[in-house]
């Protein structure tokens, strides 16, 4: 499986800034988006483009679009923090949306909500979630991504637990991944160290 790791000194400010207890929830939100945007920016950098002529105000030459917009997919709760970020950048990309949450006891996923096409073949996508831990939810989005035909999937993930890229890698899933940064491992809770805490927590507060 791809593992792009951004290495990059404003990502790196961003997600500093997300992994310290004393950041509160604004401040959480707003460097989640700006770190969305190199994240996605990452992610796009061999997409495919479209080339046409234009015109300046000069003379003719090449512009650019991108060939094959992809489907953006967070994954409620902590994913919505990516998703506006995410189609500013791109404004063509059309939105599924996944909700998921995690058994606190137990880790696995329960989802609760999707809202997808019905058919994915022939179009990327991209699945926002702010933490691959044990992999469990992304495994779960993405098995409901391929049934639909996706065959091109990208997981966008501030954070990423060696078990969860161990799990994405074993399940064979069409899958490449972009993260911020590869922490060291899940502690006993199935958090992730250093981590940054709980992602939709830190974004809207404790439900
Ligand atoms: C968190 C996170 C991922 C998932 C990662 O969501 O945003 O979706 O857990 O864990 P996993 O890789 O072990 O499956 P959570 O279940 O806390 O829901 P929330 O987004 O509503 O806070």
């Amino acid at each position: 499986m791809d593992v792009v790791e951004v290495d990059h000194p404003l990502a790196k400010a961003r997600l500093t800034t997300m992994r310290d207890a004393r950041t509160d929830s604004a401040a959480f939100r707003a460097a989640l988006q700006e770190l969305t945007v190199i994240l996605i920016y990452e992610a796009l950098r061999d997409a495919p483009v479209r080339v046409d002529r234009i015109h300046t105000p000069v003379a003719r030459t090449d512009g650019y679009w991108l060939a094959n917009p992809p489907l953006l997919v967070p994954v409620l709760r902590a994913g919505l923090g990516m998703a506006d970020q995410a189609q500013k950048l791109i404004p063509d990309a059309q939105m599924g949306f996944v909700g998921m949450s995690r058994d606190e006891e137990t880790l696995l996923p329960t989802p609760y909500m999707e809202s997808l096409p019905d058919n994915l073949s022939g179009r990327p996508v991209f699945v926002l979630d702010p933490m691959l831990a044990t992999g469990g939810s992304m495994k779960h989005t993405i098995d409901l991504l391929v049934t639909r035909g996706a065959t091109d999937v990208t997981a966008v993930c501030v954070l990423a637990a060696p078990e969860g890229i161990q799990a994405l890698a074993d399940s064979g899933l069409p899958v490449r991944l972009v993260t911020a940064s590869i922490d060291e491992r899940l502690n006993d809770s199935g958090f992730i160290v250093p981590g940054l805490g709980d992602a939709g927590d830190r974004q809207y507060g404790a439900v």
